[in-house]
């Protein structure tokens, strides 16, 4: 039988329930689909941390490699260990180390669901640069604590770097609705940006099928909110992605129905699928997340492994179980019945 080695890292907060709760619904997709999943479980996370003083073993790059794909299901605890420790140990360098270079993240409400706004029909595929850019971590602070005191962080936007997202997105337009947004601050940021746009103007010329439009990001966010069925798909680097989709996630009805997947595009070393969300401390204890924004992302990594039908039924059972309206209401449904309404969906 075809078998999928998976990674497991559920670690801090609510990251520990939702991977076993989208772990048992991707095991029972694989049964039914004639494949096999082997899951091996790394408890990397702040609590390996205080242990070992490391967020992970010193080789977790390499023990990673040799797995198919990781499911992640959230990093950071910051009443314990700074996020600035945390996601500089673990999960931003498996992006880079990995070359996830393209974050997909997917926004449209689910069956069911009902989303903040009056417009109901929207379907937006942000695609977030995800290896540099504002992230790039190059910088430093001297003098900490005097009145002389400087802190310099420099964003990296590389030749190769925004050519390789824009072209991602650029296909991702052409295998849908042949719209792109490419979002850039170039009114400010004259160097960077603008050379964001440039990119954007000489890959257009490549892709005369695909209508681009260059959008400021203080325009789009008004325009995700005002009018988000206007847009397909949104490609932004790596910090204008990330603010972009939290707020992509607050149109599709929460955090809780918010997927991502980290794609390695060459298919050199493994991806990862993780939910937007974070640790969610304010909740952590309380057994109410909603599973499904790891669930979703549970099926674009099946997706990712061609294991398309799997993938399908996982999203099938998504949508009935929303539909049927389990949990779709915030802190309503406890996170173990969302999960056991998913697995009876299947
Ligand atoms: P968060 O996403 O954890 O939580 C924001 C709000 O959304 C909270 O009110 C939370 O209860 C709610 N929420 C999140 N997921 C939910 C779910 N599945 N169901 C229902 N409600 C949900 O963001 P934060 O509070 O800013 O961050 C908490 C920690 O997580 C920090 O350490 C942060 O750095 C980290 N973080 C990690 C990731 C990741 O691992 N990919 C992403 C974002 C934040
Ligand atoms: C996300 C998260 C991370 C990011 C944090 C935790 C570093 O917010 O995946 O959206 O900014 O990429
Ligand atoms: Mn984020």
């Amino acid at each position: 039988m075809k078998t999928h080695t998976i990674a497991l890292i559920p670690g801090d907060g609510i990251g520990r329930d939702m991977t076993e709760a989208a772990w048992s619904v991707l095991k029972k997709a694989a049964g039914a689909h004639g494949f096999a999943l082997k899951g091996t479980v790394f408890p990397w996370s702040c609590a390996f941390y205080r242990e070992t003083g490391a967020m992970m073993p010193a080789d977790g790059i390499d023990t990673l490699r040799s797995f198919d794909a990781i499911l992640l299901g959230a990093v950071g605890w910051p009443a314990e260990v700074p996020d600035s420790v945390s996601l500089h140990g673990l999960l931003l360098p498996i992006r880079k180390s990995f070359a996830q270079y393209a974050n997909i993240r997917p926004h449209r409400l689910l069956a069911g669901v009902e989303g903040p706004l009056k417009t109901t029909r929207f379907d937006i595929l942000c695609i977030r640069e995800n290896t540099e850019g504002e992230y790039s971590g190059a910088g430093g602070r001297i003098h900490q604590g005097t009145a002389d005191e400087v802190a310099v962080e420099t964003s990296i936007f590389t030749r190769k770097g925004v050519e390789r997202i824009l072209r991602f997105a650029f296909e991702q337009a052409r295998s849908r609705r042949r719209k792109l947004a490419s979002v850039t601050k170039s009114n400010a940021q004259k160097y960077s940006m603008v050379f964001w746009d440039d990119v954007t103007k000489q890959l257009a010329a490549e892709y005369p099928d695909v209508e681009v439009t260059s959008y400021h990001i203080d325009a789009m966010a008004a325009r995700m909110v005002m009018a988000p069925e206007t847009l397909d798909v949104v490609v932004a680097s790596n910090l204008f992605g990330d603010i972009l989709t939290d707020l992509g996630a607050a149109i599709q009805g929460g955090l809780g129905f918010a997927a991502s997947a980290n794609i390695n595009p060459e298919r050199n070393a493994p991806s990862m699928f993780e939910p937007v969300h974070g640790s969610a401390p304010d909740i952590a204890h309380l057994g109410i997340a909603n599973p499904i924004a790891t669930v979703w992302s549970g099926a674009m990594m099946l997706d990712h492994l061609g294991e398309k039908d799997a993938a399908g039924a996982v999203m099938k059972a998504i949508e009935a179980t929303t539909a049927a309206g389990i949990g779709t209401a915030p802190g309503r449904d406890r996170t173990d019945a969302i999960t056991a309404a998913l697995l009876a969906a299947l």
